[in-house]
Formats: structure tokens, sequence, C-alpha cells
């Protein structure tokens, strides 16, 4: 049976820089995204420049029933995982006043359920798969805690945990668990603009997804525990643990 790299939200951003990483490692896939996003086109972009299979699913996940439904598409196929990215996302929105309790629901579920259960889902297949692995895509804000970023931060924050205590618990199976936390990265049109708007410090600190694939799929690969792209970000983890409470809180606040 043939092992294939499972990568949720692949169609664009982040999610599409590991694919072309993995690609370039001849790597099977099976990437997923929600329906007319493209993916037709970037599994035959693949499969024409690099000699691997690709196979796609166009789906939302932010429902247990789609999770379900993929794992037993994946089955169907006879495809065995054994490196699962649980890279898709809803970005933050904004003050949590001013938003739609819809869109924070789908949030927490594709943040936080999704990538739960899809990691449990194919545990026997991790195993069977031995070495093997799963990437989980949190992000700095599951450190600072930025207006603007509240049910966001705490939904990154949840993968932070959730990865460091699977990753002793599966140690022993030797299924390494990886979290990478990546700072601003211009992915979204909206984030591109957004981002030249920021404050000099904070644009130093922005990096381009194709780079933060590169570095998050070599430490993935030595099997490092929290991945910091960058040297902003590193400096920004220094300070963190350096400066009084008092004047962290300030800074961040600045962000609103
Ligand atoms: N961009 C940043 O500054 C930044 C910083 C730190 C961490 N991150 C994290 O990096 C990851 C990727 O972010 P990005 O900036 O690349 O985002 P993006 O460009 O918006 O891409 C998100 C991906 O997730 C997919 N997705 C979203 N909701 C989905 C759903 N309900 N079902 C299935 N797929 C869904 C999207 O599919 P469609 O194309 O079909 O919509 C897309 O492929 C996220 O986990 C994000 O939190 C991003």
């Amino acid at each position: 049976m043939k092992n294939f790299t499972l990568i949720t939200g692949a169609s664009q951003g982040f999610g599409k820089s590991l694919a072309i990483e993995y690609a370039k490692k001849e790597m099977n896939l099976v990437l997923v995204a929600l329906p007319n996003s493209g993916l037709y086109a970037l599994s035959e972009f693949l499969k024409s420049n690099f000699q691997i299979d690709v196979l796609f699913f166009e789906m939302d996940l932010s429902s247990k029933t789609n999770c379900m439904r993929l794992y037993r598409a994946i089955k169907e196929k006879g495809i065995s995982i054994k490196y699962l990215i649980n890279n898709a996302g809803m970005l933050s929105k904004g003050l949590f006043e001013n938003m739609n309790e819809d869109y924070f629901l789908a949030q927490i579920n594709v943040n936080v359920a999704t990538p739960t259960l899809l990691t449990k889902l194919f545990m026997d297949d991790f195993k069977e798969n031995a070495p093997s692995g799963i990437l989980n895509v949190s992000s700095m804000a599951s450190f600072f805690h930025l207006p603007k970023k509240q049910v966001y931060g705490g939904t990154k924050a949840y993968l932070l945990s959730f990865s460091k205590s699977l990753r002793k618990e599966l140690k022993p199976h030797r299924i390494s668990v990886s979290i990478v936390c990546p700072g601003g990265m211009n992915t979204t049109i909206g984030l591109c603009v957004q981002n030249r708007k920021l404050d000099w410090v904070s644009r130093q600190s922005i990096m381009n997804p194709e780079d933060v694939a590169k570095i998050t799929i070599t430490e993935f690969e030595k099997g490092k525990e929290v991945i910091i792209p960058g040297s902003v970000n590193k400096t920004f983890m220094f300070l963190d643990a350096i400066l009084p409470t008092a004047i962290k809180s300030r800074l961040t606040s600045n962000a609103i």
C-alpha cells in the first residue's frame, strides 16, 4: 500500500506551499479544501511536474460528518496516511463584540475539533507506517494575547497544548508530533494589504509562506517539538521571556 501525506487547507496560502514542498520530496499527497478552491488545477500541476500520486477532496471540514466522510473516502481508495498536516484554519475577524457567532463556532470547529478528530481517525495508519508524524499548524498568537485575535488565539493555544501532550503519548509508537507557530505571513490578499500597514518592527516579522514551508518541513523532519520560523519571531519569543508583564501588555494592546 502506498503512503501518503494528508494536508488540510491545501488550496492556497501556507497549505499550498507545504504541498509544493512535499511534492518536491516526491511524497504522494492527499489534499483537502473547500469546494471550488482550485484543488483540481493544483493536483494536475503537481502530478505533471513531480513523480507523485495526488488525490484531492473538496469538502467543508467544519463538520464531524465531513471529517468521517473524508476518512472513509481515503480508506475506500486503499490509501494509508503516514503524515498528517492539520493546516486548515479560519483566521481572526476583528473585535469579539462584532463577531458573528456562526463564524466563531465554525472557527472553533475547523481550528480545534477537526485537527483533533482527524488525528484520532488516522491513528492506526500512523502506527502501521511508523516512523510517521503529525504536524499541527498553530500561530505566534498562541503565545501572545492579542486584541482582535481572542477566539483565534485561543484555538491556536489549544493546538499547542494538545500537540505537546500527544507528543509524549505517541513517542513510544515512533509517531512524531510537531507544532509550527508562524508569525504573520503574506497569504491572502487581505493579509498582504494589512501587513503593509503595520509598524516597522511588526513588518520585519512578516514572511512568505514558501519560506515558512521550507523551514517547517526541515524542522518537522528533524522531529522538532515547537517550530518558530524566522529570526524576528524567535526574538519576539526571547523578549516575551525576559520583559516584565506590564510592558508586554502595553505592547500587545497596541494591536487594537
Ligand atoms: N497567514 C498568517 O499570517 C498565519 C499566521 C500564523 C498561522 N497561520 C495559520 O496557517 C494556516 C493557513 O493559513 P493561511 O494564511 O494560509 O490561510 P488561507 O490562505 O485562508 O488558507 C486556509 C486554507 O484552509 C482551508 N479551509 C478554511 N476553512 C475550511 C473548511 N471549513 N474546510 C476545509 N478547508 C478549509 C481553505 O480552503 P479554501 O481555499 O477552500 O477556502 C484554505 O485552503 C492556518 O491554520 C492559520 O491559522 C496563518
